[in-house]
């Protein structure tokens, strides 16, 4: 008699408390929605999930991730959100060989330098949403930027890559101010933004922060001579929070809330009705987790400890995700549109494509 196979250990190492533990439901909650349409498999296994929660620390994240893989023997990485973390999670990822696919911690390194054959991403780079956004700033006819961001791996790289995208485009970021991760007293930044008068601001805020942040901008009389843009996390996931504070503000992300094709449609409904609340960025980068674990261990049939056969069933795949069809870059990074996207009432509203198949430079990688 043919034994069943083991059940499949998933490891998610996500934020349930702090600034970011929003983003880490919606990311198991997406990452859940996949496998119940799968009928509780991948690859032909059944699935037996391990939780930590990392709090958003990277000095805690070696220990956390080493319970996953030596206490609990995960077959499979689920994590994280804050790029700090995600680096660590790389790291140790890298050394034991444990497959790891990362729903959302932008870190370039994780497909860059620190890029390998058994870590991947469903999510994006820091740079992406950053260039795209900077070039549409640019063309929007703004000439000078004040960029604002947490001062860690993820506010660095995006403030570098809008940067880079503004500066080629024309422009000049003529002030660059930083506070350190998660800080909310954001007075005196704004008073500095008020006196340099440049003529638009780059942001990038996620989760609480990103709450905070767009009503203080808005309070603090800023919003209606200074346009606000960002990576779309300031304004994904959070806009009942955020109120009329958030109309209009300008992002660039892959997701938006009005995307209306019949996939994202579906996904929106089937996610609404099972968790009683609307998707975001972070839900359909966990659903897509889901979905790439899925395609990949079919491919080996099971075996999760065939990291090549697994990559190379990866790169090949167009995967179908809400967002649109996307595909893996060679370094393992999605290959996809960077939507620009405003704020009207209650939504991400797209409104065009600043950036079309936009693939990350991979800076580093030697896979
Ligand atoms: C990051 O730390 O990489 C990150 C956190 C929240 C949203 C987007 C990126």
């Amino acid at each position: 008699m043919a034994q069943a196979p083991q059940k499949l250990k998933v490891g998610l190492m996500l934020p349930a408390t702090g600034t970011f533990a929003a983003l880490g439901t919606a990311i198991e909650n997406g990452f859940r929605l996949h496998l119940a349409e799968q009928g509780g498999k991948l690859g032909g296994r059944e699935v037996e999930f391990f939780k930590v929660d990392d709090e958003s620390d990277p000095s805690k994240a070696i220990d956390n991730v080493n319970k996953l893989i030596k206490r609990d023997n995960v077959d499979v990485l689920i994590g994280s959100v804050h790029s700090g973390v995600a680096m660590a999670m790389a790291r140790v990822a890298k050394g034991t060989g444990t497959l790891m696919i990362n729903p959302n911690g932008g870190a370039d390194a994780v497909t860059g330098s620190m890029c390998a054959v058994n870590i991947f991403r469903s999510s994006f780079s820091n740079w992406q949403p950053g260039f795209a956004i900077g070039q549409a700033m640019a063309a929007k006819g703004h000439k000078t930027a004040a960029t604002i961001t947490w001062k860690y791996a993820a506010g660095d790289e995006m403030a570098k890559g809008f940067k880079e995208g503004f500066e080629k485009s024309g422009g000049k970021v003529t002030k660059e101010l930083t506070l350190p991760f998660p800080n909310v007293e954001f007075q005196s930044l704004l008073t500095e933004i008020a006196s340099a008068k440049p003529d638009a601001v780059f942001s990038f805020f996620a989760g609480g922060g990103a709450v905070k942040f767009v009503k203080d901008y808005d309070g603090a009389g800023l919003k209606k001579n200074i346009p606000l843009f960002g990576t779309g996390f300031l304004t994904d996931g959070t806009l009942e929070a955020q109120g009329a504070s958030a109309e209009g503000v300008l992002t660039s992300l892959h997701y938006a809330d009005n995307l209306n094709t019949p996939r994202d449609n579906a996904f929106r409904l089937a996610y609404a009705k099972t968790f009683k609340m609307q998707p975001d960025v972070y839900a359909v980068q966990g659903y897509d987790a889901a979905q790439m674990l899925g395609i990949g261990l079919t491919a080996v049939k099971g075996d999760a400890k065939n990291t090549a056969g697994f990559a190379a069933a990866l790169t090949k795949a167009t995967i179908d995700s809400p967002r649109g069809k996307f595909t893996i870059s060679k370094a393992h990074n999605p290959i996809q549109d960077m939507y620009l996207r405003q704020v009207s009432g209650k939504e991400n509203k797209v409104i065009g494509v600043a950036s079309k198949a936009l693939e990350d430079p991979a800076t580093g990688c030697r896979i």
